[in-house]
């Protein structure tokens, strides 16, 4: 079998000046989280690690021939067949492919929301695919943030609650009413940072969908990820309101070294990353 990752996959060029930014960003910003601050579960630090010069980056996020089906009835279909790519950091990455050629089902791979048939799944130099879902779960809440195509934002919750909800579930109840104020000023930071402040207390129902698409964002903030994964971001918008989703992205991307991977089927939207792929047949092909 043919290695796709030949293919579609690239080194990751030296001298990743965005994730330069991101790491000292971090450093400024991070506090450990007492809920992991001594624990073994899943720490992928190697953002923090000091880059040697000519040491190229590691990439920071992998899929290595990956292979998955489903199961309708008696009948498998298959989606990936071994698909590879990599993404370095920093980078603003499309991948493109037609209604139905498993683009979202390769994402939620690359974000653990699922795990592969066969192949493998590596973020920060770490294996994924293999973590026992408790672990992906913490993995998702702690570094990965992701937004859909239709926002998943609960509908009883305030803009600010929704932001605030990556937050609720890793701290609990009890630690949050303690720590509360504190996240929820760092929420409305990041209301002010995707255009959203005057906004935090509306419902879901009463915001448009450029500004459900903003909210969502944020929310994906709010656990300080590395890595934003984006499911055909602009999908349900117009074309302007599209075009101004896309720039806030490319803003995260520049000024704050968050690497970006977007699905879309619009080469229009693909044109705006630094880089795009397709999906054919399963596997990931170099555009
Ligand atoms: N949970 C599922 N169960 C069964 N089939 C699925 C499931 N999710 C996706 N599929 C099928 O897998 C194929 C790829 O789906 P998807 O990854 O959503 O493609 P895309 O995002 O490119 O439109 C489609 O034929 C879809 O019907
Ligand atoms: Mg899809």
């Amino acid at each position: 079998m043919s290695n796709p990752a030949a293919v579609a996959g690239r080194t990751c060029l030296p001298d990743s000046s965005k994730e330069h930014i991101r790491t000292s960003l971090l450093a400024a910003s991070q506090v450990e989280s007492p809920a992991t601050a001594g624990s073994n579960a899943v720490r992928i630090d190697m953002a923090q690690e000091p880059r040697q010069a000519n040491k190229p980056p590691s990439r920071l996020l992998e899929a290595r021939n990956v292979y998955k089906s489903y199961r309708k009835g008696k009948i498998e279909v298959p989606v990936l067949r071994g698909a590879s790519l990599d993404v370095c950091p920093g980078e603003f990455l499309a991948i493109m492919g037609q209604s139905g050629s498993g683009k979202t089902t390769l994402l939620h791979l690359l974000g653990s929301l699922d795990v592969p048939d066969e192949g493998e799944i590596h973020f920060g130099g770490t294996r994924i695919d293999r973590l026992k879902s408790r672990a992906r779960d913490r993995l998702r809440n702690e570094q990965i943030g992701m937004i859909f195509q239709f926002y998943h934002l609960l509908p009883e919750l305030s803009t600010l609650e929704n932001v605030l909800t990556p937050v609720m579930i890793r701290l609990g109840v009890w630690r949050y009413g303690w720590e509360g104020k504190r996240h929820r000023e760092r929420a409305k930071e990041l209301l002010s940072l995707v255009g959203l402040a005057h906004r935090w207390h509306h419902r879901p129902r009463e915001l448009s969908g450029g500004e459900m698409q903003r909210a969502a964002i944020a929310r994906a903030l709010m656990g300080d990820p590395r890595l934003l994964l984006a499911d055909e971001p602009t999908g349900n918008l117009d074309q302007q309101t599209g075009r101004e989703i896309l720039a806030l992205l490319r803003r995260l991307n520049q000024e704050q070294g968050l690497t970006v991977v977007m699905v879309t089927h619009d080469p229009a939207i693909a044109r705006h990353a630094d880089r795009t792929v397709r999906l054919v047949g399963g596997v990931v092909q170099a555009s």
